[in-house]
C-alpha cells in the first residue's frame, strides 16, 4: 500500500446510547429457522432435534453432514450414496492447483482459502442456478474440496508437493493424509471427527449470518461462502482457536497462568476461547471436546495444555465468572494432533461449511433481502459550501 503524505483527520461522531439500537443485534431474532437450536437455559445444542453431544459420540461427521443439508440423519444406503459423491469429487482442478502454487508460502491459509473458494466459483457452470438441487450439488463439492484445498496450500508453504486425496479414507483420515501422507491412530481421528461434529452449525453466528445476508440479494454460493470465510477469520469468531493456543504458549509453565490471567484481565484485554454471545453459563459443546482434549492429552503424555486449561478455566469463572467456548479446548487439541496453528481455523471451515449451506437453502426457499436500519448520528442537514469556504 502507498502511504499519502497528510491525510486530514476523519470527522468522527462518537457513539451515542440508545436503548432502541440493538447494537450487534443483540437479542435479536431475524428469522426462523429449522436447523439448530441453542436452549441457553438447559445449556444444549440440538442439530435438527438431534443434541449435539449425542450426535458426537455415536455418529460420523459424514452422517452429521448429510444431517445438517437433508434434515434427517441418513440410511445405510443414503450415507454409502453420500460418501461415494464426496469422494468422487474431491481432486480440485489441475487450474486451481496451479493457483494455489502461486500463493506465497508465508499466507495465511485461511486468506489462501478464501480466494480458491471463490476461485470455484469460475468453474462451476451453474454458478448462477440457485434451485434446491443445485445449489445441493455444490454443498458436496465444497464439502468435498475445502480440505483439499487446505491441505494443498499447507503442503506448498513447506515447500512439498501437493498429496492427492484417497477415495478409500473417510474425511478426517483423508485429510491427515493430504496433509502429512500418513494416518494417526483411530483415537486421533476419532477426536478430530468429534471437533468437525461440534464445529458445524450454530445457529445465526456472524459467519452464517454473513452467508445469509449475501445469499438473499440472490447472489450465488461461493460469494456467501467467500464472505463467511473472511467473518470466521476474525478472533472474536473461529479464529479464537488459532489465539488460544498462541496464548498457551505465550504461558508456557502451568505455574505462569494464573498471574498471567491476573495481569491480562487488570490490563483489560479480551481472553480468547472464553465468553459468548448466547451462552451464559457454559458453552454446552465444551464437556465433549474437553474430553477428548484429554484422551490427547493422555495419548501424546503432554501435560502442560490441559494444566494450564484448568487453571485459566478456574480463574476466570472466580473473577468474572466467564466459561471457556469451544475454541478453548480445540485449540490445544488441535495442536496436539501435529497441526500447525495456522491450520486451526481452515480445518473450522472444513466443518462449518455444512451450515452455511444449510442456512444458504434455508434462506433461499423462502428468501426476503435482509436489509436492516440504522439510527443516524451525523450532521443536521446543511447545503454545499464553495470550496474556497470549506
Ligand atoms: N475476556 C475478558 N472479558 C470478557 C470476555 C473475554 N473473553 N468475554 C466477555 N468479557 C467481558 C467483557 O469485557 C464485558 O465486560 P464489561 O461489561 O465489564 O465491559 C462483558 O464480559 C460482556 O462482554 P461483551 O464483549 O459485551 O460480550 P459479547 O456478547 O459482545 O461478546 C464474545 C462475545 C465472544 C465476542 C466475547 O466473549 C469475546 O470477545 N470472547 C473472546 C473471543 C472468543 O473466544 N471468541 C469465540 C466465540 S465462540
Amino acid at each position: 500500500m502507498t502511504k499519502t503524505a497528510s491525510v486530514k483527520p476523519l470527522r468522527r461522531v462518537t457513539y451515542m446510547d440508545d436503548a432502541s439500537v440493538k447494537r450487534g443485534l443483540d437479542g435479536v431474532i431475524t428469522d426462523t429457522s429449522s436447523i439448530s437450536k441453542v436452549m441457553v437455559e438447559k445449556n444444549a445444542l440440538l442439530y435438527y432435534g438431534y443434541p449435539v453431544q449425542n450426535l458426537a459420540e455415536n455418529c460420523s461427521f459424514e452422517e452429521v453432514a448429510y444431517l445438517l443439508l437433508n434434515g434427517e440423519l441418513p440410511d445405510t444406503h443414503e450415507l454409502k450414496d453420500f460418501k461415494e459423491k464426496e469422494r468422487e469429487q474431491r481432486p480440485i482442478s489441475p487450474r486451481l492447483s496451479s493457483l494455489i502454487e502461486l500463493f506465497d508460502p508465508k499466507a495465511h491459509p485461511m486468506d489462501t482459502l478464501r480466494t480458491a473458494v471463490s476461485f470455484l466459483a469460475t468453474e462451476d457452470s451453474e454458478l448462477l442456478t440457485n434451485n434446491p438441487d443445485s445449489n445441493y450439488q455444490k454443498a458436496i463439492r465444497l464439502l468435498a474440496q475445502i480440505p483439499t484445498i487446505i491441505a494443498s496450500f499447507y503442503r506448498h508453504s513447506k515447500g512439498q508437493k501437493a498429496i492427492p486425496p484417497k477415495n478409500d479414507l473417510n474425511m478426517g483420515e483423508n485429510f491427515f493424509h493430504m496433509c502429512f501422507e500418513k494416518v494417526p491412530s483411530p483415537e486421533v481421528i476419532k477426536a478430530f471427527d468429534v471437533s468437525l461434529v461440534l464445529y458445524a452449525e450454530h445457529t445465526f453466528n456472524a459467519s452464517t449470518f454473513t452467508a445469509r445476508v449475501i445469499i438473499s440479494s440472490l447472489s450465488d454460493v461461493y460469494s456467501a461462502v467467500s464472505g463467511a470465510i473472511g467473518s470466521l477469520r476474525g478472533p472474536l469468531h473461529g479464529g479464537a482457536n488459532e489465539a488460544v493456543m498462541q496464548t498457551m504458549l505465550e504461558i508456557g509453565d502451568p505455574s505462569k497462568a494464573q498471574g498471567w490471567l491476573q495481569q491480562a484481565l487488570q490490563e483489560k484485554r479480551k481472553i480468547m476461547g472464553f465468553g459468548h454471545r448466547v451462552y451464559r453459563n457454559g458453552d454446552s459443546r465444551v464437556p465433549t471436546m474437553k474430553k477428548y482434549m484429554l484422551k490427547l492429552a493422555e495419548e501424546t503424555g503432554e501435560t502442560r495444555w490441559p494444566e494450564i486449561y484448568e487453571t485459566l478455566s478456574k480463574t476466570m469463572l472466580a473473577a468474572n465468572g466467564i466459561y471457556p467456548n469451544l475454541d478453548f479446548p480445540t485449540g490445544p487439541a488441535y495442536y496436539m494432533m501435529g497441526f500447525e496453528i495456522p491450520l486451526f481455523t481452515p480445518i473450522f471451515v472444513m466443518s462449518r461449511i455444512t451450515g452455511w449451506m444449510a442456512h444458504i437453502m434455508e434462506q433461499l426457499d423462502n428468501n426476503r433481502l435482509i436489509r436492516p436500519l440504522s439510527k443516524y448520528v451525523g450532521p443536521e442537514e446543511r447545503l454545499v459550501k464553495p470550496i474556497e469556504e470549506r
